[in-house]
């Protein structure tokens, strides 16, 4: 009988496996295990762009950001701001945002 359970389950796995592989391997083919920088498992930090869409369009949406220019310290002080509002950012991740602000909507 346990075997049997076991057998059942084992099958179970291996034809779950081969749906879950297919279905990994139909669209995307090539594409790694790891994307090269953001999903990450926790605890690493996230890079500029992927903050930005995460986190920073919780109360307005990118428009306020695109239409702005601004130099590394006045991007600084803005997302310091918005942190002070409430934006959601580990002291990392407010550095890394800031840079990608600035290399996108600088001066
Ligand atoms: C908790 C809500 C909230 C979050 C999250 C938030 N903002 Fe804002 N943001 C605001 C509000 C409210 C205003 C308008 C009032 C003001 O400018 O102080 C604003 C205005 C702005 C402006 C226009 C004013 C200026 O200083 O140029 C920019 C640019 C901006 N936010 C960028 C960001 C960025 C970058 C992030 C992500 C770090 C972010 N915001 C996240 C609430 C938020």
């Amino acid at each position: 009988m346990r075997r049997g359970k076991a057998g059942m389950l084992a099958i179970v796995v291996v034809i779950v496996a081969g749906v879950v592989a297919l279905a990994c391997s139909g669209p995307a083919p090539a594409e790694g295990t790891e994307a090269p920088s953001a999903e990450d498992s926790g605890g690493t930090v996230l890079e500029g762009a992927v903050l930005l869409e995460d986190r920073c369009t919780e109360c307005h949406d990118l428009g306020r950001i695109e239409l702005a220019s601004k130099t590394r310290e006045e991007w600084d002080a803005n997302v310091a701001r918005m942190v002070s509002k409430g934006a959601n950012l580990t002291e990392d991740e407010q550095a890394i945002l800031a840079v990608h602000l600035t290399e996108t909507y600088g001066p």
